[in-house]
């Protein structure tokens, strides 16, 4: 199948290397150039395990290739995928811009009839804009191209992303009108996962718009739910880890996301619970869970700072380990990183942090007086207090008495609950988790 991908971000440029690996000959297109350039080097802009080595794999088979031209990228297409971003409004609602000039310049520019595939996450109902649009400007262009709109939102994790494309546990296609042509199409880019077992769902397009944001909601409501219960464990000495231990063994909850900490970020649950909340305000629908969902988590990170803020003496140095919004990656957007260190830089403090991957863009996203370190003991040398922020597996595997030789003070922090508290006690240091 000849496939474009448009937009080679996070999900576009994974999509575009695994569907060539999987033997499509795919076209990926992005409006910015120096990525472009970048990924036609066989050089990945994300730090991503695995995607340099399937990029640089489909670069030399000759069946995956780039550019920056929208008409090169459809000439030979039979199917295009979108996979622009859809970045919260100041309302909470999604952007929709990006997704409605991909749509139109399509539109305008396409001379065949392509199968217009959705992958960014969108509300219910953008499928139907998107069709809306494109008739509207084919009509003027006097074609009568079928550009079937079809719905196949993504659920790929970053960490695990080449993974995630290469063994789905669902692949959804929301289509409308019967349309066997544009399911085909579908059913037979996906052959090759299909084949070895994964269920693929067909449902209607507004369906799988929901399916997205209600998946997303709920892993985003596991995390709030635990971290519900951590003020209380502070106050009445009760431990979130053991009662989520309690909890996650009835296979009715199951254990994963119910890991207290300092709560969820990246760009899909704040975006994806955010965009339900403005989604319910205006259709007048009550979501309180979704409402709560966000306020716990807002919470948990200012709770968090003012921990560690009432614990600083004056002017201290702050070490802080862990940036991205999680391990395994170098994403910052919405990180619980940037609110905490700006939150301690307030009061004179001094920031050192370290990330293993994520400092060349944390630089962007921080402020210009936080410096970083070369190791997680550099960043804590001398320091009042550590502050970890990302469980990465460097930090868990730490030295504590040799952590408590390099810093100047005790405190250490454990925004994700990674230590064991006795340990670190028997090191010399004063350890504050999470619901602990
Ligand atoms: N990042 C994730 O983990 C993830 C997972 C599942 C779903 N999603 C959804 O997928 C969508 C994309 O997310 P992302 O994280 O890959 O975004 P991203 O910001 O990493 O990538 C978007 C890309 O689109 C390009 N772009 C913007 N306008 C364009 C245009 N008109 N033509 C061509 N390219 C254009 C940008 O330059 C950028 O490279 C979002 O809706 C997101 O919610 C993301």
């Amino acid at each position: 199948m000849n496939i474009a991908v448009i937009g080679t971000g996070y999900v576009g440029l994974v999509s575009a290397a695994c569907f060539a690996d999987l033997g499509h000959v795919v076209i990926g297109m992005d409006i910015d150039k120096k990525k472009i350039r970048l990924i036609q080097s066989g050089c990945s802009p994300i730090y991503e395990p695995s995607l340099e080595e399937v990029l640089k794999r489909g670069l030399q088979s000759g069946r995956l290739s780039f550019t920056t031209d929208l008409k090169k990228a459809l000439k030979e297409s039979t199917v295009v995928f979108s996979a622009v971003a859809t970045p919260p409004n100041k309302d909470f609602s999604a952007d929709l811009k990006n997704i409605f000039v991909v749509c139109e310049n399509i539109a305008t520019i396409v001379d065949h009839d392509i199968v217009f595939v959705q992958k960014s996450t969108v509300p219910i109902g953008t499928g139907t804009e998107c069709e809306k649009r494109i008739e509207k400007i084919l009509k003027k262009r006097g074609e009568h191209f079928r550009i079937p709109v079809i719905s196949n939102p993504e659920f790929l994790r970053e960490g695990c992303a080449v993974s995630d494309t290469m063994k789905p546990d669902r692949i959804v296609i929301g289509i409308n009108k019967d349309d066997t042509y544009a399911q085909l199409v579908m059913e037979e880019i996906y052959k090759p996962i299909t084949r070895v077992g994964k269920p693929l769902l067909v449902m209607n397009r507004e369906s799988a718009e929901v399916v997205k944001y209600a998946s997303n909601a709920f892993l985003a409501t596991k995390i709030s739910f635990v971290n519900m219960f951590t003020e209380l464990c502070e106050q009445k000495g009760a431990n979130i880890r053991d009662i989520a231990r309690g909890m996650g063994l009835d296979e009715r909850i199951g254990p994963r996301f119910l890991h207290a900490g300092i709560g969820y970020g990246g760009s899909c649950f704040p975006k994806d619970v955010k965009a339900l909340i403005a989604l319910s305000r205006e259709l007048c629908l009550p979501f309180p869970i979704i409402n709560a969902v966000h306020d716990i988590n807002e919470n948990q990170r200012k709770r968090f700072a003012k921990q560690i803020l009432k614990a600083l003496p004056p002017k201290a140095t702050v070490a802080v380990w862990g940036l991205s919004f999680k391990p395994k990656t170098d994403d910052m957007r919405e990180a619980p990183s940037i609110e905490i260190i700006h939150a301690i830089l307030e009061h004179e403090n001094v920031v050192r942090a370290y990330d293993p991957v994520a400092m060349p863009n944390a630089k962007k996203n921080l402020p210009k007086n936080v410096t970083f370190a070369s190791s997680p003991l550099h960043a804590a040398k001398h320091a009042d207090v550590v502050v970890l922020l990302t469980e990465w597996d460097i930090f868990r595997g730490m030295n504590l008495n040799e952590l408590k030789k390099t810093m100047k003070g005790r405190h250490l922090f454990d925004g994700r609950n990674v230590y064991d508290p006795e340990e670190v006690k028997e090191a010399g240091l004063i350890y504050h988790g999470i619901g602990l």
